[in-house]
């Protein structure tokens, strides 16, 4: 074979693609139900765009993303996540505030590949923007959670933290270089890299060195000023009222920089290593950082190629019913497969210059549930061959009696 699909990238197979497809209707819907509206943005912005928000110590910026040139000389970057972009988009389209938007489209990280990890990924993403209430990160979770047990996703578990704001980090900063300092000989290259401009960037690491030191490390929570304090608790709060489990994840940083407060994940262990199939937190200071108005905001985005490989049923494409013509009765075919197709069946016609021996084949090949063959004979007494591909029974039906058999 000459081409070959590039590494961390898939195809998605029509056997695949009804469960697929009804995946992301049913989150759309969900999605809707509690007002989020649907906005699409590039699929590639300024590579500064990327660096200045996820951060330019990050994994993502530092290792995975996909950056070119392109022919005004311009850098370009494959978005990564989706985030940004919508935050650009509100600012330069002066969408108004509050507002709740969802997205759904590929995102492109260069991650070395493997179960539930690639380099092309689709999410389902929603920002909940202008609200800086606890009560706007429950709503956010709830969504989370009701998604994951409307697909009765297994085991899975919330983790929340929060990672405080500029304030509360400056001291916890403090006693976490102390501490990452004391144990630099035991820290992998990276970290012992970049902690030292980005200390946060340590809980991102998943290097059994620097796993192994990182219970011991001082927590963020113990630091949270007074107004993330009360957030937090607040959010705990409004989780349990709702009935929510959740647990606490003093280690949960995620692995963007434009975080502030709330940081969350659903996590699945039937995943593997790569278990968050939701990830999401508060990021009050985004919009500020690309030159808007101080504006609060909280959101999610979902994998849903980790989603799918959760997911035990499967939606099997609806049967079709295939419509045989022998006699160039063109105009009788045409009018039967739309008048079945008015009424949401799957028709193929097939081609009138096969013989009826070619066309039933095709029909057994295409899998067809049904075959209406309709030649001249029987069109003499008013009437159509209905055909079981099942069984191979055939009667003689009048076309009403066809169109009510499938109604
Ligand atoms: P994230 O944690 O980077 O957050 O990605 C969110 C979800 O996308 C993950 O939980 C996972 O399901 C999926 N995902 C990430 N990377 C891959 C990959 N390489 N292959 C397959 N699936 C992947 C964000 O992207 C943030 N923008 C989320 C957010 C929205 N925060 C606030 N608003």
């Amino acid at each position: 074979m000459k081409y070959r699909r590039i590494k961390g990238t898939k195809d998605l197979l029509p056997a695949d693609s009804p469960t697929w497809r009804w995946l992301v209707s049913v989150i759309c819907q969900i999605l809707e139900t509690y007002g989020y509206l649907e906005i699409r943005t590039p699929i590639f912005e300024s590579t500064e765009l990327f660096v200045r928000s996820i951060g330019e110590t990050t994994d993502i910026v530092e290792k995975e993303m996909y950056t070119f040139t392109d022919r005004g000389r311009r850098s370009l970057t494959l978005r990564p996540e989706g985030t940004a972009p919508v935050m650009r988009a509100i600012l330069e389209d002066k969408i108004r505030i509050p507002t709740r938007l969802y997205y759904y489209g590929g995102m492109y990280r260069q991650e070395r590949p493997q179960k539930g990890r690639l380099r092309e990924f689709f999410q389902i993403g929603i920002e909940y923007v202008g609200n800086p209430s606890p009560f706007a990160d429950r709503e956010v979770i709830e969504i989370g959670d009701r998604i994951v047990k409307r697909f009765g996703i297994k085991d899975v578990k919330l983790l929340v933290n929060s990672i405080g704001c500029p304030r509360c980090r400056s001291p916890y900063y403090g006693q976490l270089n102390t501490f990452l300092k004391k144990n630099f000989s035991s820290l992998c290259a990276d970290c012992q890299r970049r902690t030292a401009k980005n200390p946060m960037r340590f809980f991102d690491c998943k290097e059994e060195k620097c796993l192994g030191i990182r219970d011991h490390a001082p927590k963020i929570t113990e630091f949270l000023c007074p107004e993330c304090n009360n957030h937090y608790q607040e959010l705990k709060g409004y989780l349990e009222k709702s009935s929510i489990a959740y647990q606490e994840s003093p280690g949960l940083a995620r692995g963007l920089d434009y975080y502030t407060r709330t940081v969350f994940e659903f996590i699945a262990p039937d995943l593997g290593a790569q278990n968050a199939i939701i990830g999401g937190g508060r990021y009050d200071l985004l919009i500020e950082l690309f030159g808007g108005r101080s504006t609060p905001a909280v959101g999610f985005a979902l994998g849903i190629e980790r989603l799918h490989l959760l997911i035990k049923d499967r939606i099997e494409p609806k049967p079709s019913i295939f419509i045989i013509q022998i006699g160039g009765l063109y105009q009788e075919a045409l009018s039967t497969q739309r008048t079945l197709q008015k009424k949401g069946e799957v028709v193929i016609l097939g081609d009138p210059n096969m013989s009826l021996k070619k066309q039933l084949r095709q029909a057994d090949r295409l899998n067809s549930r049904w075959a209406i063959l309709i030649g001249s004979e029987e069109l003499k007494k008013g009437k159509y061959i209905l055909r079981d591909m099942e069984s191979g029974e055939q009667r003689e039906c009048s076309r009403e009696e066809i169109i009510s058999h499938f109604s």
